[in-house]
């Protein structure tokens, strides 16, 4: 009965507390998967902003118990489908780039529920963004329709918060002009510009069936490099020092060739981060992480690995947040 009246948003999930941030998060991707059948169903028990709204605030809760664990989570999760671990991701990025804007406590909230419900347009036409295809003309004009979906969706189920709504309105505009409307500047607010941003680097860190998962490094390089006119600035730099080049849960073959995951990012320093070995040289899965000192260079980063790659040494992944 707990779970139905969670489910209907008519009471807060409160179990999340006594539960690892990791497995945390892996209950709300599950929630979220759950909103989202319903709508794509649109059969949506219960009251929407209220399922939407409980679930961010749950997820608020253990971005700020352990940032690292919760975007590691996601970041490792291989369970399910591209659009809701890249809103759970969105939600988490967009909340730390909203917490270093000093937002308080209700635009961050508002924000994340953007984050989660920005391409709920994107639902109905699922198979034709997941297709191995290269799109044709036609095609791009319904993916480009789902931004307008997504605030229909929205507003029919009673969602009229113009923070929320102008977030998810201009998720695809970029501060050059060159996003699906042309919006530019002074005509996008904060929310709008972080959204933005927590949206391109989202996507980038998960695989695609037209191409690979892109690593951070890469996707950060890319945005920074080629992409600087499209995106504030101190948002940009807000995102590289927080989480790095290496972000938590990157998997890592070590210059001593154990396969290692990155825990934490180092305050200060973005390409080495605190890592723990999962197993040895010759691939063989250790007993228990095995934390290493990332200022000794043979435990430096040789190469990033497919986070697929943890699969080996799975048992050990959720112990490497959990030792502290
Ligand atoms: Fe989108
Ligand atoms: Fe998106």
């Amino acid at each position: 009965m707990v779970e139905e009246l969670v489910q209907n948003g008519r009471a807060r999930e409160c179990d999340t507390s006594r539960v690892s941030v990791f497995e945390g998060m892996a209950r709300l991707v599950t929630r979220l998967r759950t909103i989202f059948d319903d709508v794509r169903c649109e059969s949506v028990n219960g009251i929407l902003s209220r399922r939407v709204g409980f679930l961010a605030e749950d997820l608020i809760d253990l971005v700020d118990r352990d940032p690292d664990a919760a975007f590691a989570s996601i970041h490792l999760n291989l369970h399910h489908g591209y659009i809701v671990l890249h809103s759970m991701m969105a939600g988490v990025v967009a909340y730390r780039l909203a917490l270093a804007s000093s937002f308080g406590l209700k635009e961050r909230i508002a924000l994340v529920c953007a984050a989660l419900t920005h391409d709920l347009g994107l639902l109905r036409i699922e198979d034709l963004v997941s297709g191995s295809e290269s799109l044709d003309s036609q095609q791009r004009k319904i993916v480009k329709q789902h931004v307008e979906n997504s605030i229909q969706i929205l507003i029919r189920y009673g969602i009229d918060d113009p923070f929320w709504l102008t977030a998810v309105r201009d998720h695809h505009e970029f501060l050059d002009g060159s996003g699906y409307t042309g919006k530019v500047g002074d005509d996008l607010s904060v929310e709008a510009r972080i959204m933005a941003l927590a949206d391109s680097y989202s996507a980038m860190l998960r695989p695609r069936p037209y191409r690979e998962r892109v690593f951070a490094s890469h996707a950060l390089e890319d945005l920074y490099a080629n992409h600087l006119d499209r995106y504030d600035a101190p948002l940009l730099e807000s995102l590289i020092w927080d989480f790095g080049f290496q972000p938590p849960g990157s998997v890592l073959r070590l210059f001593n060739r154990e396969m290692a995951v990155a825990v934490r990012n180092t305050p200060g320093i973005l390409d080495r981060p605190v890592v723990a070995s999962l197993t040895d040289a010759q691939g063989r899965p250790y007993g228990e992480p095995v934390f290493r000192d990332a200022n000794d260079p043979k435990y430096g980063v040789c190469e990033v690995l497919d986070p697929a790659m943890y699969a080996r040494a799975g048992h050990l992944i959720e112990r490497c947040w959990n030792i502290n």
